[in-house]
């Protein structure tokens, strides 16, 4: 046994239908955690979950919606029998220029990304805090971005809710204490990983005239990266591995980077 062993752990990870979320649950698996997945997707959720083999399961979440929280945490929390570790990866990004920006995407953005984790940690720590159905305590990872630590346009409002989605975790982290909940809390910043979302922003940066094609925007952000490339899904997927464990026992109310050397 090691300090990463996560056997006898019990995890929700939710937007873990795809990209991230599905490469950390995963992870989380392959360190002997069983894990359900939360997604708003019910046809391709439940087959990463049955991909995952017994013991596993999916949930129907949508994150920013209280009452499907509490059915989510609930039915997790009976299908895996307890709680221990929450990842509230579900995010979503849309690009704009501030001069072309969009209320009802802004408002999108900052429902799903930081209601959508608040609502998470709300009934992850009513969940987890003694006296709860799970009641032994445990880590919530929360995903928030490089964008939250640097400045790159197009991305305001974004970049806006994943700054919001840091100052959360380490409020959460401070309120876990104060109040006795025995439950972790720290976030990651990945940086740019060529998912679903990452392709997507890439393409977007080009459509509204930032860089002349998509390859030019993604050779700016490995420009400005120190480990010389862009992120993968694995290396998302170990760090959240890392701060659920034993390993990370003394981190919280933390940010940890994984980002290959971009922002702080
Ligand atoms: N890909 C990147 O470059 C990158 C970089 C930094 C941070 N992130 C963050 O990582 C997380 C995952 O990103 P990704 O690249 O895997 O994105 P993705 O678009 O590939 O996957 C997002 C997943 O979240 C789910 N989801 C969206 N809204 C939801 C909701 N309201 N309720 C439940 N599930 C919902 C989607 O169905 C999907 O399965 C997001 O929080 C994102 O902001 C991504």
């Amino acid at each position: 046994m090691t300090l990463l062993d996560l056997n006898g752990r019990k995890a929700l990870v939710t937007g873990a239908a795809q990209g991230l979320g599905e490469g950390m649950a995963r992870a989380l698996a392959g360190a002997g955690a069983k894990v359900v997945i939360a997604d708003l997707q019910d046809e391709l959720g439940p087959k990463v979950a049955e991909s995952l083999g017994q013991g596993h399961g999916f949930v129907r979440l949508d994150v920013a919606d209280d009452a499907n929280w509490e059915a989510a945490v609930g039915q997790a929390t009976d299908l895996l029998g307890g709680l221990d570790i929450l990842v509230n990866n579900a995010g979503v990004e849309i690009t704009s220029l501030l001069v072309d920006l969009l209320a009802p995407a802004a408002r999108k953005q900052l429902e799903v990304n930081v209601p959508g984790t608040a609502l998470g940690i709300k009934h992850g720590f009513r969940t987890m805090r003694p006296g709860g159905a799970a009641g032994n305590g445990g880590a919530i990872i929360n995903v928030a971005s490089v964008a939250a630590t640097i400045a790159f346009p197009g991305i305001g409002i974004y970049s806006a809710t994943k700054s919001g989605v840091d100052r959360l975790t380490r409020v959460a982290a401070a309120a876990s204490g104060k109040l006795g909940y025995g439950v972790r809390g720290n976030s990651v910043y990945p940086g740019l990983v060529p998912t679903r979302m990452g392709v997507g922003l890439a393409n977007d940066c080009a459509r509204i005239g930032l860089f002349g094609s998509p390859e030019e925007a993604v050779g700016a952000v490995v420009g400005l990266t120190p480990s010389g490339r862009l992120g993968e899904v694995a290396d998302m997927a170990a760090a959240v591995v890392f701060l659920a464990s034993d390993a990370a026992a003394f981190i919280n109310g933390g940010g940890l980077p994984v980002a290959g050397g971009v922002g702080r």
